[in-house]
């Protein structure tokens, strides 16, 4: 990890002499593109524990088959995602849909960090705490990170939306959920989100009656977040889903 001046490249003034054909020139340092990978890591508000999420430490290798057969094809989508990005993708976001504990996080935030590696820029948001925070934003006294959520939300490059649709819904939920993604749809901004709830576009059989099943299951993302903002989602998402893999927290 070089900073400023400790360089031994180049001293850290940011560029290093070279030669090209017997020719002595001057190029960029590599500590130049890694001082801003370093920066945009920082401003991404990855929370701790998924800041060293990535391709290379998540695991495809259970004594479970059908657990890896689902985990290898949702990180070959994930990595091909990457390797297209911004304009081979056939849709410009992901969507991330399965069981609690699948490494839906862990992969959304393993495609942003590698697209900010690539010196894009990204913003993790928890649903609930953003709308926490617009909510707290209309309040007079409130900070002004809590106002600049909205607008972070809504014009950052890449928005990393965590957990969609695990609010109780409201009208004004419902709007300012449809908004954010309407207003991103209609800019071609990427979303990438992730979900445990149901979506018949992921595949999701119908939710079984009874009581079996995991709770957040049991609600159609469409029931969280309302329907245009589920259809447009669905417009500019492609879907991986970790639908059928076991709980990796429950150490299977
Ligand atoms: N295949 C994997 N290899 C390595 N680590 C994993 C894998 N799957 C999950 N993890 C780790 O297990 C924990 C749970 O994964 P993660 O948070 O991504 O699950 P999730 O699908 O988002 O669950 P939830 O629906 O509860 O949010 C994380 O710490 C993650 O880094
Ligand atoms: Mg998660
Ligand atoms: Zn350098």
């Amino acid at each position: 990890m070089s900073t400023e001046g400790s360089c031994p490249e180049c001293g850290g003034t940011g560029w290093r002499t070279v030669e090209r054909n017997g020719i002595p020139a001057v190029e960029r340092c590599g500590c130049v593109f890694e001082r801003r990978r370093q920066s945009l890591e920082e401003r991404a508000q990855i929370p701790p524990r998924y800041r060293e999420a990535s391709f290379d430490n998540f695991s495809i290798v259970t004594p479970n088959p059908v657990t890896s057969r689902i985990l290898s094809n949702a990180i070959t989508a994930a990595r091909a995602y990457v390797r297209n990005f911004p304009f081979g993708n056939r849709k410009p976001g992901l969507l991330f849909v399965g069981g609690t504990g699948t490494g839906k996080t862990h992969l959304a935030v393993a495609v942003l960090r590698a697209l900010i590696a690539r010196g894009h820029e990204g913003l993790f948001f928890l649903y609930q705490n953003l709308l926490e925070r617009i909510q707290r934003s209309y309040n007079k006294d409130s900070g002004a990170a809590d106002r600049e959520a909205y607008q972070s939300a809504l014009d950052c490059e890449i928005l990393l939306l965590d957990d969609l649709g695990a609010h109780r819904i409201t009208d004004w939920v419902e709007d300012t959920i449809t908004s954010i993604i309407t207003h991103r749809c209609n800019h071609n901004k990427p979303i990438i989100a992730t979900t445990n709830l149901r979506d018949p576009d992921a595949g999701d059989p119908p939710i079984p009656s009874g009581t079996a099943g995991e709770l957040a299951s049991r609600y159609y993302l469409e029931e969280r977040i309302g329907s245009r903002a589920r259809s447009r989602l669905s417009e500019m998402c492609q879907i991986i889903s970790t639908r059928g893999a076991e709980d990796y927290r429950r150490g299977s």
